[in-house]
């Protein structure tokens, strides 16, 4: 027998269309780990409801985002591919651990209190008590590691608290994970505002590129993106600080074709941005071509998708509820009769 893999869990929040942020910065790397680890990956509908939603789009994004997954390459045989809300488990021990967490806690967290500036009209219950849905989200399965950007990490190292404290008042109950912040994997920035990460729930569209684009919305993008007034022959070079718009083009391209970024500089130099932004477009073109293909045939077959959502809530519930009914009875609630 091989000795018992680490597991590992993350979620998407399905709020906005999934960008070329999210599958160079996540999900690409997801993909490359299934042998390694034991994955959980999921979509945060619950979570989703934290700011106001089209229930129509919440659903499609939903289900487009589980059919994204696959055509990236997630193995849904080697990783658990589940929506949060088919496992209750998520939403039940999210009220238990919203007990544990604090006020003060809350009031802390960072993505809070921009969400309440952005949402200054709907700043609900949800919004604050988010951070104890997602220690549940994690806490359920006794992962290892959790990958997530940075702004996430302080919900990690909360997460991390609040499992402490649990166990601290009754015994080992979860396992306190680390965050996992990927060695490799870029980070995407706005096309358009360099300074800024490619945000999947920016309304305005033209600076970030989203896995179903047309080729055509996609070129459009790459010929607007916002590089600098440098036009010496060597103007393609990776310089973050003072040429972001060129060094997140670059990054891109380095990404899609495996190129080193002294090959970049080379293949460009003598050419003005012109030449290469065409390029880094069509090398995005062609790495996304398959997989919203591939997306798109998924979302057509219905009945693979059910399938899909039924195997993974299964097999995620099955490792929830274990968990869920130790904490159940380690707080005095008594156990139901069924
Ligand atoms: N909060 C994450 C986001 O904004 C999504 C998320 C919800 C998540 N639960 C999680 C990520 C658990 C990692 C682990 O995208």
């Amino acid at each position: 027998m091989d000795e018992k893999k680490k597991v590992m869990l993350s979620g998407i929040k399905p709020s906005g269309d999934l960008t070329l942020g999210s599958y160079l910065g996540a999900i690409k790397n997801w993909a490359e780990r299934a042998e390694q680890f034991d994955c959980y990956y999921f979509m945060a509908d619950l979570h989703a409801l934290t700011t106001r939603q089209n229930p129509a789009d919440l659903r499609r994004r939903t289900l487009e985002q589980l059919a994204q997954y696959v055509a990236c390459g997630l193995d849904p045989e080697k990783n658990t591919l589940f929506i949060q809300s088919h496992v209750p488990a998520h939403a039940e021990l999210g009220w238990v651990l919203s007990c544990y967490t604090m006020f003060g806690e809350l009031s802390r967290m960072t993505q809070f209190k921009d969400k309440s500036q952005k949402n200054a009209d709907n700043i609900n219950g949800g919004l604050f008590a988010y951070p104890s849905l997602m220690a549940a989200d994690i806490l359920l399965y006794q992962p290892d590691y959790v990958p997530v950007g940075d702004d996430q990490k302080q919900h990690v190292e909360l997460t991390r608290d609040v499992a402490q404290r649990f166990n601290n008042l009754y015994g080992e109950t979860f396992r306190v994970p680390e965050p996992y912040i990927p060695k490799v994997g870029a980070r995407v920035m706005d096309l358009l505002n360099p300074e800024s990460k490619m945000s999947k729930s920016d309304d305005v569209g033209n600076g970030r590129v989203c896995l179903m684009d047309s080729p055509e919305d996609i070129m459009r993008k790459f010929k607007r993106a916002v590089t600098d007034s440098d036009t010496d022959e060597h103007c393609v070079r990776f310089d973050p600080q003072n040429k972001p718009g060129v060094a997140n083009l670059m990054q891109i391209y380095a990404a899609c074709t495996g190129r080193s970024f002294e090959e970049i500089e080379a293949e460009f130099t003598g050419q003005g941005y012109g030449a290469f932004k065409l390029a880094v477009g069509e090398s995005v073109v062609e790495m996304l071509r398959p997989i919203r293909e591939e997306a798109q045939r998924l979302m057509k077959d219905k009945a693979y998708l059910e399938d899909l959502c039924r195997t993974g809530a299964d097999r995620a519930g099955r490792i929830a509820y274990k968990t869920l009914r130790k904490v159940y009875k380690k707080v005095g609630l008594v156990a139901a009769v069924r």
